[in-house]
């Protein structure tokens, strides 16, 4: 059966898109890279909604069937809004996936988790052969950090330990991140909070320095992963 109520008729994207017109010539670019039987991971966020949009219009059109990989509760609940059949990582090695991100260097580094999807964002990049990266002109950046902190996922037990290890880095300001519509911090979808760390000077080797802290999850700088970039 198929729910009726009025949230599964809505998709999560409905108020305003920053750079809405640029995002969807990419969304539209990515769409024709589908093929017929193709397992995706699908990222999070505006750009990947729009993409979403696109690639379930060639599917109702009856043009190829596609299995998805979501990266978040709001992609799946996309995927379910859009009538596209999903998939997780348990069952399925992705083809291939799209998805989009706050800032993207000269050497295709990344810095994503702006929604917060960060975990699932990373391992589903990390299990697909290739990643497009869907970007309007304002994500490219000459200095990674230039305009976005880098998120941190830790463990809400690890907050002060993992503070006091990221001040050790050469940091400009660390800060944890605060819900809007609920008082304290952010949960994340696997029930962790987020730190955000505003740094001058990224190393290729941050990533994985970061990653080594206890309490540490995820972050949110991607580096080294098999990416292509396409641009508008
Ligand atoms: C989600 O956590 C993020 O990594 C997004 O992929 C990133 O913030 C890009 O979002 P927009 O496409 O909405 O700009």
């Amino acid at each position: 059966m198929e729910w009726m109520n009025q949230i599964a008729k809505q998709p999560t994207w409905s108020g305003e898109i920053s750079n809405r017109e640029a995002k969807e010539q990419v969304a539209e670019q990515v769409s024709h890279l589908v093929k017929n039987g193709d397992t995706i991971g699908v990222g999070s966020g505006s750009t990947s909604f729009l993409a979403l949009e696109k690639i379930a219009e060639r599917v109702h059109r009856g043009e190829m069937d596609i299995l998805a990989v979501p990266t978040s509760k709001e992609a799946e609940m996309n995927c379910q809004y859009f009538g596209l059949k999903t998939t997780s990582l348990l069952s399925a090695k992705p083809d291939w996936g799209f998805d989009g991100a706050d800032e993207v260097d000269q050497q295709n580094r990344l810095i994503k988790g702006r929604g917060g999807a960060l975990f699932a964002e990373k391992l589903v990049m990390a299990s697909s052969p290739k990643t497009y990266i869907l970007v309007d002109k304002s994500k490219h950046v000459g200095r990674l950090g230039e305009n976005f902190a880098i998120p941190v996922e830790v463990d809400p037990d690890a907050i002060h330990l993992v503070e006091m290890k990221l001040a050790e880095f050469p940091v400009d300001h660390i800060q944890l991140r605060m819900a809007e519509s609920k008082d304290g911090p952010v949960i994340t979808e696997r029930g962790n909070v987020l730190m955000d760390m505003k740094v001058t000077n990224v190393t290729n080797d941050m990533e994985k320095e970061l990653s080594a802290i206890p309490g540490v999850i995820e972050t949110g700088l991607f580096i080294g992963y098999s990416v292509e970039i396409l641009t508008v």
